[in-house]
């Protein structure tokens, strides 16, 4: 890992708004942006396509490791290209949401993605959200931050974000299913989904987008 890089690790639970907080920091600060549950949302999908079982940890691993994958931003608007594919609006759904929480359960799928992970750190510098981002990926991140929200809240934000992508699932569907994958990352064996030490915490519920980015960027002015 490139410690001279600064990172901002953003961790928290479905739905506590790590993406749209990360992708407001990145804008403002023009820095990279890795948002690593789309690594393990990848790993579900081609679990799917190739019908590997669930639990061959070897061979996620492998696909893990070996997956052709691109970040690109060129038309304006994110995409996500697996072997040059856009599969973009293929990862979103709460199916694939799920199956990415099972596999980001075992440690081989883990391991086979750190290095990769930590190779989104490049000047002049790297947000980064997950589960893991400031307690495993980058426990030497400048500044650590876990977003927190109401229960409800949380589920209302998922399902608001999934009816403008065209998805509908009821709202009480929802929240079952952000609950169940919520604890299995909280009690899962490695890297559960914990507050990093030294991380700032902020329940945002209630707060707009641009607040809690302001709040962000606050911490980071004084961790500078
Ligand atoms: O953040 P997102 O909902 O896209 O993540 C999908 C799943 O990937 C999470 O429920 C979690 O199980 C897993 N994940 C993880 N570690 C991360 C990011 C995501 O285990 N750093």
């Amino acid at each position: 890992m490139n410690n001279s890089v600064p990172v901002i690790a953003i961790d928290g639970p479905s739905g506590s708004g790590k993406g749209t907080i990360a992708r407001g920091l990145a804008r403002k600060l023009g820095w990279h942006l890795l948002d690593s549950g789309a690594l393990y949302r990848l790993v579900a999908l081609v679990a799917g396509e190739r019908s590997l079982p669930l639990d061959d940890t070897n061979r996620l691993a492998e696909a893990a490791a070996t997956m052709d994958i691109e970040f690109s931003a060129a038309s304006g608007s994110e995409q996500i290209l697996l072997a040059g594919r856009d599969v973009t609006s293929q990862l979103r759904t709460e199916e694939i949401g799920a199956t990415a929480s099972i596999v980001a359960a075992l440690p081989g799928v883990r391991e086979a993605l750190l290095e990769r992970q930590r190779s989104f750190a490049r000047r002049p510098g790297l947000i980064a959200d997950g589960r893991d981002m400031g307690s495993v990926v980058f426990p030497q991140a400048t500044l650590k931050v876990f977003l927190t929200a109401s229960p409800e809240e949380r589920a209302r934000r998922r399902h608001n974000q999934l009816k403008e992508k065209g998805i509908d699932v009821s709202l009480p569907a929802l929240s079952r299913e952000i609950a169940k994958r919520d604890e299995r990352d909280a009690n899962r064996k490695v890297a559960p989904l914990r507050t990093a030490e030294g991380a700032r915490i902020l329940d945002t519920t209630g707060m707009t987008p641009t607040e809690v980015v302001e709040q962000v960027l606050t911490w980071l002015s004084e961790a500078a």
